[in-house]
């Protein structure tokens, strides 16, 4: 893992600064910066530039797949999660009678592409009790006209850990629909088990260390008819130039269809680099490491007057805590006037603990939040 010398070397910005908010923003470590160098360089040379920047997609490609569990060939990369989940909107056709089940710890954009006035399908809302989702409460929901289940693997609103296996076995005995996976607030932070996930979707720019601008597609290739996307475009596109492009547009399969135009090569770039960055140090090393300080600052926030809306089960937690006060506003102000950063947010307090904080920021928080909650009272 990081020791304090190397955490130094690669998070410069980090030092005297107790940065808990990776699940907002990671903090990017220095090789994404000559990442953007090089993306610099290379678009120097015109389209002789080019050739370099595919060689950044196929290893950026490369990585994503191996965190995913699956082949290059099964990867997209599009420029946002909300990009993703309007292209697999697109992709699922939907008629009115269709049932689409979203929950209600999930971040809107895995939720709201089905909410718009003119998406025919009715949604149903898989409701957490005490923070957490119950397979149980899933079961009652599904059925023959279930054709999408989306969920997010880790939620963004109070870090609750849903255990994929059941989830996958639940949705296939009651209905036929497709599942679809948010893993934003898991990847580069936590090891990951996706099989059975029909569609993986992530973000770019909180624990993959990267930069903003990438939506990463998994789709495995017994899926890929199930999502292609109808869209316009180019990079998609079967032939695009060819003599019939005029006739007709025919879209690449799956995870290709994803990438409608010119790949957005910066964060490409930058997406190398920082899965490259977290693979270098071990996701299961960023995972141990991280696990002592997400109990103590569980156990401290606990503690405290608050209300805990973490769920507080075996495994349900990854690196994501969340609480609320009725002062949040004002804790979250003299926090960041200690240089302690968390979020205020959707009506609560949340805490992210990636691998290059130490324990050493738990406590610090932990020793502010204390005094914050004693002299604000409850
Ligand atoms: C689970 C999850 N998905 C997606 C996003 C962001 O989506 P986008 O890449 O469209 O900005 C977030 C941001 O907080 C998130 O927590």
């Amino acid at each position: 893992m990081l020791s304090e010398v190397s955490r130094r070397d690669a998070f410069p910005s980090l030092e005297g600064m107790t940065y808990l908010n990776s699940a907002a923003e990671g903090i990017p470590p220095l090789a994404v910066g000559e990442a953007f160098t090089q993306y610099f360089r290379d678009k120097q040379l015109g389209m002789d530039g080019r050739d370099r920047h595919f060689a950044q997609w196929e290893a950026a490609k490369a990585l994503v797949a191996r965190f995913y569990g699956l082949s290059a060939g099964e990867v997209g990369i599009c420029s946002s999660s909300s990009e993703a989940y309007n292209l697999a909107a697109l992709a699922l056709r939907l008629k009115p009678g269709d049932e689409v089940v979203i929950n209600d710890l999930d971040f809107p954009a895995g939720a709201t592409p089905w909410l718009q006035a003119d998406s025919p399908a009715t949604v149903k809302v898989w409701r957490a009790r005490d923070g957490a989702l119950r397979v149980e409460d899933l079961a009652p929901l599904l059925g023959p006209k279930t054709r999408l289940v989306t969920t997010s693997l880790v939620s963004f609103f109070n870090g609750f850990r849903l255990a994929l296996p059941p989830v996958v076995e639940t949705v296939h005995a009651h209905s036929p629909a497709l599942l679809a996976v948010d893993v934003t607030q898991a990847l580069g932070r936590v090891p990951l088990d996706l099989r059975g996930a029909d569609l993986v979707v992530s973000s770019t720019h909180k624990w993959i260390l990267a930069s903003h601008g990438g939506g990463l597609v998994g789709v495995p290739s017994a899926r890929a008819e199930a999502w292609s996307v109808p869209a316009g475009g180019w990079f998609n596109l079967h032939d695009p130039f060819g003599p019939e492009r005029f006739n007709a547009a025919v879209s690449r399969p799956g995870a290709a269809s994803f990438t409608v135009g010119m790949p957005n090569f910066p964060a490409v770039y930058a997406i190398r680099a920082g899965l490259e960055y977290i693979d270098g140090v071990g996701v299961e090393q960023i995972d141990a490491a991280c696990r002592p300080l997400v109990e103590a600052c569980l156990e401290g926030i606990a503690a405290l007057p608050v209300e805990l809306l973490t769920p507080r089960g075996p495994g349900e937690t990854a690196g994501i805590l969340a609480f609320r006060h009725p002062a949040a506003d004002e804790i979250h102000r003299r926090l960041r006037a200690h240089d302690i950063h968390i979020m205020a947010h959707a009506g609560r307090l949340r805490v992210a603990i990636h691998g290059y904080n130490t324990l050493a920021d738990v406590d610090r928080f932990l020793r502010e939040l204390r005094q914050a909650v004693a002299e604000l009272g409850r």
